[in-house]
C-alpha cells in the first residue's frame, strides 16, 4: 500500500523545451545529497520527524480521552487556526464519510466535528445555532498560546461555559493542546485543571498533524491514528534513502526547486478525489509558509494553488494548458476508491450519451485524470502524479510525511529556514497593536505613519 510518484512528465522527453532534461536533473544529485546530509544533521531539532516513533504513551492517552468524548459528546469543536486547524480538517475529510456531520449518530463513530479556523463574526455566531453546549466538547489548539484569533474564540467559549455550568465544570467541556511552557494557554489550562496535550518542542504548527494537534480530533472521530503514524514512519524511512531515485521526498524537492529556477512560480496541487480536497489546503500552507522566504535581496517560494479534479477541469485547466509556463501541476490520483458506482442505462437510443452507461464513475474520474495529464503534457507543462493505492489512514500518514519531508528538503536546497514565519508573526504583532495590547505601541505608531490610503 505504498504511494508512488510518477515524475515522467516533469522531464523534457515528455514535455519538451519547458521541462527538466534528465541530464539537468542528474546534475543536481550532488546538491540533493548535500540536502540529505544537512537534514540528517538537523534531526535533533526537527522533532516532527520523530512523531511516528515516540508517542506510544501519548497515543494511549489520546485514545482514552477520545473514547470518553465519543461516549458523551454530540459535537466536538476545534478552536485553532493555520497549522492548528488545516491538518485536522484535511484528515477528517480524507478518512471519514464526506457528509459526516449530516449522518445520523448511529452511522457516525464519533461526534460531529467543527473546526473553527476564522474569526468572521457571522461564522462564530452561526456555530452556536448548530451546536448544543450541553453536549459539546471544545478543543482549543494553539502552540504559541497567544494567537489572537484562537484566544478570542477561547474567551467566547469560556464565558459561555462558565456562565452556564460554573468554573469547576470547565474541565469536563474544554481540552487544551499547547506548548508545555510557553504562551498563555498553559496557565489557563492549569488554573482550571483542563485535560491538556502538548505540542512537542521542535514541532512547528504546520508540521504538527502527527502530534496531539491532529491526532486528538482524528481519534475522537474514530480514525485509526496508529495506522496514520505507521504510514508516516514508512514514508520517513523511505525518504531517508541515500539513493535519490528511491527517495520520493528528495526527488519531489529537487524537481520543484529546479522548476522554480526555470520560472515555475506556481505549484498546483490537483487531487482527483473529494476526500483529498482539503489536503490541498493543508499543502498550500505548508509549502507557502515554509518556502516563501527572503535571504537578503533574494526571494524564494512558489505560490501554491489548490485545484480539484474533475471540478476544476471546467475552471482552471484551460490556463494549465494554454497559459504561461510558470507552473508545475501535481495530480493526486487514487487507484481504488472506497465506493464503486455504475452509470446506469437510461437513454440507450442516444449513442452520444449512452456510451457512458455501463462504465463506472470510478472509470470516468480516472479517465478524466489521465486525459487531463495528457492534455497538460502535450501542451508542454511540467506535471507529475502521486498515486495513492487507496485513501486510508496509512496512506494519508504517508502522504503527509511525504509533503513535510519534500518541504524540508526544498528548504535545504533553497538555503532558507523552512520552519520560521516572520511575515506571519509581523501580522500577529500588528493585530496586537491595533487592538491595544501593551508593549506594541511602537508598532501602532509605525502603522499610523504609513497610513496614506488611496481609494477610488
Ligand atoms: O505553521 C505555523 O506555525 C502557523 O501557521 C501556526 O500554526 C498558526 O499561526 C497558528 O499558531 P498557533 O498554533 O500558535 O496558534
Amino acid at each position: 500500500m505504498r504511494i508512488r510518484i510518477d515524475y515522467t512528465n516533469m522531464l523534457t522527453p515528455a514535455v519538451g523545451a519547458y521541462g527538466i532534461s534528465p541530464e539537468e536533473l542528474r546534475a543536481e544529485y550532488e546538491k540533493g545529497r548535500a540536502a540529505l546530509a544537512s537534514l540528517r544533521a538537523k534531526r535533533d531539532s526537527i522533532r516532527w520527524r520523530d512523531l511516528p516513533y515516540n508517542q506510544k504513551e501519548i497515543v494511549e492517552k489520546i485514545n482514552a480521552v477520545a473514547a470518553d468524548v465519543r461516549e458523551r459528546a454530540e459535537s466536538f469543536v476545534v478552536l485553532g487556526i493555520g497549522g492548528s486547524a488545516l491538518g485536522p480538517i484535511a484528515v477528517q475529510q480524507a478518512l471519514n464519510h464526506p457528509r459526516w456531520n449530516e449522518l445520523p449518530r448511529g452511522k457516525r463513530n464519533g461526534p460531529k466535528l467543527y473546526v473553527e479556523d476564522n474569526v468572521d463574526p457571522e461564522r462564530m455566531v452561526a456555530l452556536f445555532d448548530v451546536i448544543d453546549p450541553e453536549t459539546t466538547v471544545f478543543n482549543v489548539i494553539t502552540k504559541s498560546g497567544s494567537t489572537s484569533e484562537t484566544m478570542a474564540q477561547l474567551l467566547t467559549v469560556m464565558r459561555l461555559l462558565i456562565d452556564r455550568y460554573g468554573e469547576e465544570h470547565l474541565k469536563d467541556r474544554l481540552i487544551a493542546t499547547t506548548d508545555c511552557e510557553k504562551g498563555n494557554l498553559i496557565g489557563i489550562a492549569e488554573k482550571y485543571g483542563l485535560t491538556t496535550f502538548f505540542v512537542p518542542e521542535g514541532v512547528g504548527g504546520r508540521f504538527s498533524e502527527m502530534c496531539p494537534v491532529g491526532l486528538l480530533p482524528a481519534a475522537v472521530c474514530g480514525i485509526d491514528i496508529e495506522a496514520m503514524l505507521g504510514g508516516a514512519a514508512l514514508m520517513d524511512e523511505l525518504c531517508d534513502s541515500d539513493d535519490i531515485e528511491k527517495n520520493p521526498a528528495l526527488m519531489y524537492a529537487l524537481l520543484e526547486t529546479i522548476a522554480m529556477r526555470k520560472g515555475a512560480n506556481v505549484g498546483v496541487l490537483m487531487p482527483y478525489a473529494d476526500s483529498l480536497k482539503y489536503f490541498a489546503d493543508w499543502y498550500a500552507q505548508l509549502w507557502a509558509e515554509s518556502l516563501g522566504k527572503r535571504r537578503g535581496e533574494e526571494r524564494f517560494g512558489q505560490t501554491p494553488v489548490k485545484a480539484l479534479g474533475v471540478t476544476d477541469q471546467h475552471s482552471q485547466v484551460q490556463l494549465y494548458t494554454d497559459g504561461p509556463f510558470d507552473k508545475t501541476i501535481t495530480f493526486l490520483g487514487v487507484e481504488k476508491y472506497r465506493a464503486e458506482f455504475t452509470i446506469p442505462h437510461a437513454v440507450d437510443e442516444n449513442p452520444n450519451v449512452a456510451f457512458l452507461s455501463g462504465h463506472t464513475f470510478n472509470e470516468l474520474i480516472s479517465a478524466e485524470r489521465v486525459a487531463t495529464e495528457h492534455a497538460v503534457t502535450v501542451s508542454g507543462h511540467m506535471n507529475k502524479t502521486i498515486i495513492l493505492p487507496e485513501v486510508n489512514a496509512n496512506t494519508i500518514g504517508q502522504l503527509m510525511m511525504l509533503f513535510e519531508l519534500a518541504t524540508a528538503y526544498a528548504g535545504e536546497l533553497l538555503g532558507i529556514d523552512a520552519y520560521d514565519q516572520p511575515g506571519v508573526e509581523e501580522g500577529k504583532k500588528m493585530t496586537y497593536a491595533l487592538l491595544g495590547k501593551k508593549g506594541f505601541e511602537d508598532k501602532l505608531r509605525e502603522m499610523k505613519e504609513d497610513s496614506v490610503r488611496r481609494t477610488v
